[in-house]
């Protein structure tokens, strides 16, 4: 596994950062919990795995809308950018497994959430920010990259970078969470950009969007879904609940959705194509 130093390219100010040169809400959100989610998924079974690995694509349907867009053909190599976990990759894998296996590689800066991903579904996962990928030009024919963009600061920097790495008219899915109100709420851990914003980046990297939906339009997860991860949840409630870092997690969480729930902040997946 090949693994990057991290600091670079989180975009936060260097003020923002701890020791370890990752912002802690960052680290605490998704690297910390990534670790205790891969011991809760070794207690409660494999077939929580994909739920509770899917950290920023709550819907099987979203997976799904953004699937059908990236037209995969058998060979294509796919990235994951940002994969968390890698439960999206996994999803994608077990539901194309008729025509389409590969080659993957996932990219996810925290360090324990890009080893657990390889752990738990095999598949080739380096630590790298994004905005520095350790791939050469148009290594890959398509990718998806899910809940990261609102993330980082310099999201032409991501772009740019995900351009250079897909061959040209190379598909990808984008999930990005997208500010349409002023927040009541502070949320600095994040930067969304507007609807505006992102069309702008996007034009400006090199890419077309083709089409682009609000998440809210397409069903939730199914029952059993939800009932997999909210277990994995409860485990890792139980044994780390008093954790400050479990506390931050799990205020982030509820900010999140609070804003979401206000329409403050919403879900958007987006089918582009790299010119
Ligand atoms: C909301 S999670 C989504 C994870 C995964 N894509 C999914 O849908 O399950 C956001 C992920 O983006 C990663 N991340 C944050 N900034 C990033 C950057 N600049 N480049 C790549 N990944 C980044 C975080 O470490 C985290 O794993």
């Amino acid at each position: 596994m090949l693994l990057s130093d991290g600091a670079e390219g989180s975009g936060g100010s260097v003020d923002d950062l701890g020791p370890t040169g990752v912002d802690p809400a960052l680290e605490a959100e998704f690297d910390t919990v990534a670790a205790w989610t891969e011991a809760a998924v070794a207690e409660l079974g494999d077939d929580h795995a994909i739920p509770a690995a899917c950290r920023g694509s709550g819907s099987p349907a979203d997976l799904g809308w953004l699937a059908e867009g990236l037209e995969l053909r058998r060979g294509d190599r796919f990235l994951d950018a940002g994969s968390g976990l890698g439960g999206p990759t996994a999803w994608l894998l077990r539901e194309y497994a008729d025509r389409w296996d590969g080659p993957v590689v996932l990219a996810e800066p925290m360090p324990h959430a890009a080893a657990a991903s390889h752990r738990l579904f095999g598949r080739p996962a380096v630590a790298a920010w994004s905005e520095h990928l350790p791939l050469r030009d148009d290594a890959v024919d398509a990718g998806w990259c899910l809940g990261v963009l609102d993330t980082t600061h310099d999201k032409r920097g991501l772009l740019s970078e995900l351009h250079r790495v897909l061959r040209p008219g190379g598909r990808l899915g984008l999930l990005v969470l997208v500010q349409r109100r002023e927040l009541s709420e502070p949320f600095p851990s994040n930067d969304f950009p507007s609807d505006v914003s992102l069309h702008r980046d996007l034009a400006e990297t090199g890419f077309r969007v083709l089409d682009r939906r609000d998440s809210a339009s397409l069903p939730g997860p199914p029952p059993e879904w939800t009932r997999r991860a909210d277990a994995v949840g409860e485990v890792i409630a139980r044994d780390h609940g008093d954790h400050p870092e479990h506390r931050e997690a799990r205020h982030q969480h509820e900010v999140l959705g609070r804003l979401m729930e206000a329409g403050e902040v919403v879900s958007v997946l987006l089918r582009v194509r790299a010119s």
